[in-house]
């Protein structure tokens, strides 16, 4: 059987450890890329670590890692990190022009070398990056996908079972929106081992937790002080990777192209969908209580707003 092509386009932080839970999961070749320069032999040089780790974990994954998408052509899944990090002071908005710039020559390049690709998006701010990939590839919709609904929902998770003093295995929760401050905790749809959440915590401790999810992207930063969160949303990432590379339909939040969905009107924002082989295979669409409702609504209109003025400056 042939092995799956995973390229991951920028070998920093993110990227790199993606490479690295791909691999350990043997989820198929990965091709670690990243711009020529200074460090040009940076992905090469990360790309042969993980490789001399592997008779130690055991698993078997080629990674090669270059700065020519020749090298890349014909993935299975192309993953884009390639983007700056925030630093303390700024909001994931704030790295829309430089990043909008390189999300465009990134994804001329995939459009050409692997046109039957999956993409995933990880790149801040992301619910525009995103937007941003499915015009410049003119992929179909289903097939460009961005991760942060995996991510958010990992970090509300951890902090219930830190709550709760219960495993995380346990906790099965929902988050959608935007990535970024106006993301929408459900607590309607927070279970603990079958247990409806709002039968085990306050509403106010609840919502306390709901807060930290939301600033969980921005306390990483503010602890790292020199970049943003990585372990997490790499792990995210390998999670979208192992849907669509083993067609396992997962029912996950991912940022996915909503129209006529949730009325959203063509704009990326984080919904929960069934990700396999073809991608997003549908937008599960639920019922959501009034304030959930609002609460989704404004944040869509923060991603309108940013796509908006992604159009004005690139
Ligand atoms: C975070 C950044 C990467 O949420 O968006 O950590």
């Amino acid at each position: 059987m042939r092995r799956a092509k995973i390229t991951v386009v920028g070998a920093g932080n993110v990227g790199a450890t993606t490479a690295h839970w791909c691999a350990a999961a043997e989820l198929g070749d990965i091709v670690l890329l990243d711009i020529p320069g200074d460090l040009a032999d940076m992905p090469r040089g990360k790309a042969l670590d993980l490789m001399q780790a592997s008779p130690i974990f055991g698993f078997d994954a080629n990674v090669t890692g270059t700065n020519d998408y020749a090298d890349t052509a014909g993935s299975d899944v192309v993953v884009i990190t390639a983007g700056i990090p925030r630093k303390p002071d700024m909001s994931r908005d704030d790295l829309l022009a430089t990043n909008a710039k390189i999300m465009t020559s990134v994804c001329e390049q995939v459009k050409s070398t692997s046109p039957s690709a999956v993409v995933m998006v990880v790149s801040n701010p992301l619910d525009a990056m995103v937007q941003r990939a499915l015009q410049v590839t003119g992929f179909p919709p289903q097939r460009v996908i961005g991760q942060a609904g995996v991510l958010d929902t990992a970090r509300y998770r951890t902090f219930l079972a830190m709550e709760l003093g219960v495993s995380v295995e346990d906790i099965s929760a929902l988050l959608m929106g935007g990535h970024g401050d106006t993301m929408v905790p459900l607590p309607s749809c927070t279970t603990v081992g079958g247990i409806p959440v709002t039968q085990l915590l306050e509403p106010s401790r609840l919502e306390e937790i709901v807060d930290r999810t939301r600033k969980g992207g921005a306390e990483i930063v503010g602890l790292l002080k020199t970049g943003s969160a990585y372990y997490a949303p790499a792990g995210a990432t390998a999670q979208m990777v192992e849907a669509v590379i083993r067609d396992k339909k997962r029912l996950i939040p991912c940022a996915a192209y909503c129209d006529k969905e949730y009325d959203v009107g063509g704009y990326y924002v984080g919904v929960p969908v069934v990700l396999g082989t073809g991608g997003v295979e549908r937008v599960v669409e639920l019922e959501l209580t009034e304030s959930e409702t609002a609460a989704f609504h404004k944040s869509v209109a923060a991603v309108k707003e940013l796509v908006e003025t992604m159009a004005t400056l690139v």
